[in-house]
């Protein structure tokens, strides 16, 4: 079959199975362009809750399928490689949380998404990047609170709230490295860029203090991936050094094509997003492969979590 004969393939079917196609800002170009919504790890949320699809198709990682099975118990949640996982997610399990949850006893327990069922089961509110700090100024002042996984999100959310958080100290490989030198070189070269930078990555620390020595921070604007998606279209400006994984690159120029964007870091390449092929879809749909399915016990305790993110924003 050709790439075309393919991506028809994948409608027809998705037609005749009633399917829903959702893909990670991420993914590769072919994925995204079969999608029926691309959007961030909250976007996706929402939309698993919302659809009223039979099957979603799910082409992000594994843990952002497990959400979806939470959230949506009626569907049949199915990832195109199950060995798409996330280095940020492995960096905590569910006995490392409760064994830090006994040494901080009544504090609450804030989870990023990017966590396994397990470790949210075990956790107060679930957030993304996109509603980290409206989460944290939700919960009253005087509560204790632990964050985790991600050390960068978390100093980000301090800075933002002023609070004070025990932080557990995770990253996710791809962002780490993506730090202050890469930002001023790329910036040499396009200094009237604007810089937009996940809140994962190295360098958002010195991006918040304004403090940088090696590049100018002045124009700089921390986002989740669906901020910038948003912030891209309603800036003025006309060039983005963006910080995150390269697949956005491709949406941000798809539905900006007078604007240019710049990855901050060439080699920023998540393997696992990348997992995920047109070929693998298209495989996924015709033999409805791999179901995720969280056990019933589990999902109801990691839905409460995640349910209170969405109350919240
Ligand atoms: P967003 O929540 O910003 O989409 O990011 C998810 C992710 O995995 C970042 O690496
Ligand atoms: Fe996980 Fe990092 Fe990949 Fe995002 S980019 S899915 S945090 S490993």
């Amino acid at each position: 079959m050709t790439k075309q004969e393919k991506m028809e393939a994948i409608q027809q079917l998705k037609k005749e199975k009633k399917a829903l196609i959702l893909a990670h800002n991420y993914q590769v170009p072919d994925v995204q362009d079969v999608a029926d919504f691309i959007g961030s790890s909250l976007g996706l949320a929402r939309r698993a809750e919302r659809t009223d699809a039979e099957i979603i198709v799910f082409c992000g990682v594994h843990f952002m399928a497990e959400s979806a099975s939470i959230i949506s118990r009626d569907k049949k949640v199915l990832i195109p490689d199950l060995e798409a996982g996330c280095s940020l997610a492995e960096t905590i399990t569910a006995e490392q949380l409760r064994d830090w949850k006994a040494k901080h006893p009544g504090a609450v327990v804030v989870s990023y998404v990017n966590t396994s069922a397990e470790v949210k089961a075990e956790s107060d509110y679930c957030c993304t990047s996109s509603n980290a700090v409206q989460v944290v100024e939700s919960i009253p002042e005087d509560r204790e609170i632990l964050f985790l996984p991600d050390k960068f999100l978390g100093t980000y959310i301090e800075m933002q709230t002023g609070r004070d958080l025990n932080i557990w100290d995770g990253v996710c490989h791809v962002h780490e490295k993506i730090g202050e030198l890469n930002l001023a070189e790329v910036q040499e070269e396009h200094p009237d860029a604007e810089v937009l930078i996940h809140p994962e990555c190295g360098c958002s620390t010195s991006c918040m203090m304004r403090s940088s020595m090696y590049f100018d921070c002045s124009d700089a604007h921390i986002h989740s991936t669906g901020g910038m998606i948003e912030h891209a279209k309603e800036s003025e400006a006309d060039e983005f050094v963006v910080a995150t994984e390269t697949g956005i690159l491709y949406r941000l120029g798809k539905e900006n094509p007078d604007k240019k964007f710049y990855a901050a870091n060439e080699d920023s390449v998540c393997e696992f997003m990348k997992m995920i092929t047109l070929d693998k879809v298209y495989e996924a749909l015709k033999y409805e492969q791999f179901e995720v399915r969280v056990p019933d016990q589990l999902a109801e305790q990691a839905r409460k979590p995640i349910e209170r993110m969405l109350q919240i924003s």
